[in-house]
């Protein structure tokens, strides 16, 4: 149960308002479980899902096949190990519906991811699907310290992107009342946020900041909204973030973590009381992290990239799924039986190699954000420059900042990546409201290497 003593005192103690109340028991029993009674459900359902996929979908049957395992020979979670992985390119080359365990009559809901390169990828929803899809938003939400009556505005797009539809539907399971606001039309969504009054808003954490910015344009003072909790997802963002955006919007900022292919989000969840990192609702998802080289399976607490089977999952059983993330598992704190995820550094595809150093977008958000005089607002951009591959920082100056205070602002990013990172960058602070604003995931590098 989460009460106002046990949340943590940093956004209170910014924030004028109280912390959120008291979720009360959670009606989803499998939240108190133990952790030798979860991995006795998880040996069960993995079996199943194995036995699922290699009946059911052709694909499996030849992995496995070719990988000489049969679904019996998993006897524990640690088996896994020996089945073969599942890559986004296994989902393009059976698009549209080759990975599918069901027969489409029994498929309720379509969703794509929106894949910048080739076909997308497809995944489906049986009922039950929808149901457990439902559940664990739900649980998210409970955990994130919504409760039965609160108002809640979802501002992920809604469409063939699982944010809009996912949170919308969990919203509604958790006895919640939902305002399905989607993405875009900046001004309409700051004048629905004071004339509805919700407390709770799920949105990626870079449509919150252009969000921010329109409160203020509108000459709101944002922390006098009726917002108390930020689930935020879709995209990696910080602590540093975290702050900034608990501190403007005086509101608690949880993280919540998901992926179409696994089943979009509500895959793992940030407990308000704790702030983390993600516990991992280890009753429907199996993770592993692996060598995201050799695909060697790392103890806990070690980084690599996390991989996901499905345990109850009946139109799209996905089994070691490569999600690309980078991060740890932890033990679970808040929800003690479920292992955390810790926050997601970035995308292996994301990692920006420059003169041999890896550089993910986040560390130069943690960076940027630490800097006064400079708004939260950054693009990267990948120029060549003879042989030599080069980095420029574009970072927003904060209204009403003088010259001085930018070259200022410039001078201490431009160390902190040297001293951090180790290389060499060109910080330009451009004038307020000229870089591009995200309305959903926002894209950070703009790469004009031209290979
Ligand atoms: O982004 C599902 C989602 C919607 C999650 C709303 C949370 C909130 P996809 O479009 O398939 O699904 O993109 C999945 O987004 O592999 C990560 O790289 C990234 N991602 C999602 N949540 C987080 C997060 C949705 N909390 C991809 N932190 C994933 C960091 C995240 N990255």
């Amino acid at each position: 149960m989460i009460s106002d003593q046990t949340l943590p005192a940093g956004p209170a103690a910014h924030s004028p308002r109280p912390a959120p109340t008291p979720a009360g028991e959670p009606p989803d029993p499998a939240e108190h479980m133990g952790r030798e009674e979860l991995r006795a459900l998880q040996v069960e359902r993995l079996r199943h899902t194995l036995r699922h996929a290699y009946d059911n979908v052709e694909h499996y049957r030849r992995a496995f096949d070719e990988a000489g395992v049969t679904p019996e020979d998993c006897r524990s979670p640690e088996d896994l190990a020996r089945f073969p992985f599942t890559t986004k390119a296994d989902l393009r080359e059976n698009y549209p519906y080759g990975m599918f365990a069901v027969p489409m009559a029994r498929v309720r809901r379509l969703h794509a991811s929106s894949g910048t390169t080739g076909r997308p990828t497809v995944v489906g929803y049986t009922e039950g699907d929808l149901s457990v899809w439902a559940d664990l938003v739900a649980r998210s939400i409970r955990a994130a310290g919504g409760r039965p009556g609160h108002k809640v505005h979802v501002a992920y797009g809604y469409g063939l992107f699982t944010g809009g539809l996912g949170a919308h539907y969990g919203a509604e399971r958790a006895g919640c009342t939902v305002i399905p606001a989607s993405g875009g039309m900046t001004a309409r969504q700051v004048r629905l946020i004071q004339d509805f009054r919700p407390e709770i808003i799920m949105v990626t954490p870079s449509y919150m900041l252009t969000l921010l910015d329109e409160f203020e344009r509108q000459g709101v003072d944002p922390r006098t909204s009726s917002l108390e909790i930020g689930i935020f997802g879709a995209e990696p963002w910080t602590e540093e973030m975290r702050r900034e955006i608990e501190e403007r919007a005086g509101l608690h900022a949880v993280d919540i973590y998901g992926l179409s292919e696994v089943m979009g989000p509500g895959v793992a969840q940030e407990c308000v009381e704790t702030k983390d990192g993600l516990h991992i609702w280890e009753d429907h998802f199996l993770p592993e992290i692996v060598d995201p080289i050799t695909g060697e399976v790392l103890p806990d607490g070690e980084e690599g990239e996390l991989v996901f089977t499905s345990l109850t999952k009946e139109a799209l059983p996905i089994v070691r799924y490569r999600t690309r993330d980078l991060t740890r598992l932890l033990p679970g704190t808040a929800r003690p039986a479920f292992r955390r995820m810790e926050k997601v550094t970035g995308r292996s595809d994301d990692m920006i190699i420059l003169r041999g150093v890896n550089v993910f977008p986040t560390q130069i958000e943690e960076i940027v954000l630490r800097v006064p005089g400079v708004a939260p607002h950054f693009q990267i951009r990948l120029t060549r420059r003879g042989r030599m591959d080069h980095m420029t920082v574009r970072v927003e100056a904060r209204p009403g900042a003088g010259p001085e205070g930018r070259e200022a602002a410039a001078d201490a990013i431009a160390r902190g990546v040297k001293d951090g990172i180790g290389i060499t960058v060109d910080v330009e602070i451009v004038a307020p409201e000229t870089l591009e604003r995200s309305v959903g995931k926002i894209r950070r590098v703009v790469d004009e290497r031209g290979r």
